[in-house]
């Protein structure tokens, strides 16, 4: 279904019909190790539906609803899935509701497996290192990978930032604005908060529906005291200035906090000042997928802040930054971000491929975990995160590869080569900027560049759809065959200082694509 036909509406957590979801599922014979698949949209029987496979031991693989149907089947072929469980339809803010076919054969429905089953389910045994979900991260070399995390450790490291990261106090309402289908969901919506007894403040929605205000209409409406976003939705919103903000008074805020990508000093700054009034701390918190929770992050009123910055480690986190050559860098300086050992919440594997885990995180810095991402630590030692440096692009705070979106560009039969690359957006970060050589006697159109772009959204999903597509009669490469990116880098920028390009095997397409290059989104 489709991600941007949201219902509109808001739950708070509750409970209910829990024992009967693990009914359910043991009668659809998922047992102690299985793997489920869930592809839902932001309702509390998502919720329901995760802790009903802890419940009973499962574990659940859940792949974000804005993903297309191909990429759930990759995800579901990968783990193993035996079941998967899903929402048939969906209304979108003008109550239209899409229905998912009916399959007798394969489909069981939820409200019939639920109705009459006990409300007692005695829990299943693990072990503390047993796994509790597989959640799939883009991977530099294209294909997504599964990364695993096992029950105590992840579930101890995410309660024990969230008590910490958010200062919570029983009496707090907690608010993360990220789609459970990432892992911000997974450890900040689900785990972490839960594990504390938080009340928490379940969101299907948009910021921008039914108007700007939606964000602080919901502040006020449930007195929310903690309340988490990214910095894309920030923003976003900061384009409509203060106003739609200052129509609601947001006096119950007490900690703001950002997470999915570097913050830019000015989207901070009205963070703080027109959001928070200058009264709530910010956390900035840096994490990943495979670091399970915060890993660099202030701590509320006790860290002074910088603004862009994600400050220092979380207790038991031990940062480094490398050279190129691997070695450590004191002071000052700027390089890898790398972690020296391990802390409770940190993936255990890639799932099915123990093999690609050590070879993605521990092989070009052995004895170290490493981030792809690139940090520079001030004379105060701050740290602050640069961005990626491996060919990973973050759009609105979501990681995609470009091998993933360039394989998709070439499965289709009149693209012969595909180059992807960032470029900065004002409200998204980076957008995709994607450049294609044709095959022989094709010629490129508005046509074409809307099934490419068709193309990509059906293979992976609405967030990679391309922002730009160039036609490239030649793509720069070296005399080895390598396409230089840092080139296309600067051509999709607009950039003219282009460094050293003695290595290009041609320089002359450097200036065709210069002259064509695409100068606004279409
Ligand atoms: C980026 C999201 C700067 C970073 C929790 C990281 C950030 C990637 C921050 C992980 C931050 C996340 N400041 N960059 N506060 N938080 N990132 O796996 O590039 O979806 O490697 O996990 O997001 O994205 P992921």
């Amino acid at each position: 279904f489709n991600l941007l036909a949201v219902k509109i509406h808001l739950v708070l957590l509750l409970y209910c019909s829990l024992d009967y979801t693990f009914f359910a599922l043991l009668c659809a014979g998922v047992k102690k190790g299985d793997r489920v698949s869930i592809y839902m949209p932001m309702v509390v029987e998502l919720v329901v539906a995760m802790l009903a496979c802890v419940r009973i031991g499962a574990v659940h693989s859940i792949v974000f609803a804005g993903f297309s149907a191909e990429s759930l089947c990759e995800r579901i072929m990968d783990s193993q899935c035996s079941l998967l469980i899903t929402a048939g339809g969906l209304s979108n803010p003008h109550r239209r509701l899409t229905h998912v076919p009916w399959n007798p054969d394969v489909d069981l429905c939820w409200h019939t497996l639920v109705c009459g089953e006990s409300d007692e389910c005695e829990p299943e045994w693990c072990e503390s290192e047993d796994p509790l979900f597989v959640l799939y991260t883009s991977g530099s070399t294209g294909k997504p990978k599964g990364v695993l995390h096992t029950i105590s450790g992840y579930m101890l490291y995410t309660a024990t930032t969230f008590k910490l990261v958010f200062d919570y106090q029983p009496d707090d309402v907690y608010w993360c604005t990220a789609d459970i289908g990432w892992i911000t969901g997974h450890s900040y919506i689900t785990y972490g908060p839960l594990a504390n007894g938080a009340t928490s403040v379940l969101f299907e929605g948009l910021p921008t529906y039914p108007d700007v205000s939606r964000m602080w209409e919901i502040v006020d409406k449930y007195h929310v005291t903690k309340f988490y976003t990214a910095p894309t939705a920030i923003r976003l919103l900061m384009k409509y200035g203060s106003e739609p903000v200052q129509k609601y008074k947001r006096e119950s805020l007490k900690v703001l906090g950002t997470v999915g990508e570097p913050i830019n000093p000015e989207a901070w700054q009205w963070y703080y000042t027109v959001v928070g009034e200058k009264r709530c701390p910010i956390v900035d918190t840096f994490w990943q997928t495979e670091t399970g929770g915060h890993v660099l992050t202030p701590l509320p009123a006790a860290t002074p802040m910088k603004p862009g910055s994600a400050t220092f480690p979380f207790f038991g986190v031990v940062p480094a930054i490398l050279n190129e050559s691997g070695e450590e860098l004191e002071g000052p300086n700027e390089g890898y971000l790398v972690f020296k050992q391990p802390w409770p919440g940190v993936m255990r594997t890639v799932q099915g491929n123990h093999q690609r885990f050590e070879t993605t995180y521990f092989k070009k810095f052995p004895g170290y975990y490493v981030t792809g991402d690139g940090c520079r630590r001030d004379k105060d030692g701050y740290f602050w995160i640069t961005g990626r440096i491996d060919d990973m692009l973050n759009v609105s705070g979501h990681l995609l590869s470009t091998a993933e979106v360039e394989s998709a560009l070439v499965e289709h039969e009149v693209v012969a080569e595909a180059a992807v690359v960032g470029r900065p957006h004002p409200v998204k970060g980076e957008s995709l900027y994607c450049f294609v050589t044709l095959t022989d006697g094709v010629t490129f159109s508005r046509a074409l560049e809307t099934d490419l772009k068709k193309q990509v959204r059906e293979k992976i999903g609405a967030i990679a759809t391309p922002d730009f597509i160039q036609e490239a009669p030649t793509l720069p490469k070296t005399r080895s065959g390598k396409i230089m990116r840092r080139v296309l880098r600067k051509i999709a920028c607009d950039e003219r200082d282009m460094g050293d390009i003695s290595t290009l095997a041609d320089s002359s397409v450097v200036e065709e694509l210069f002259q064509n290059r695409c100068s606004t989104a279409v």
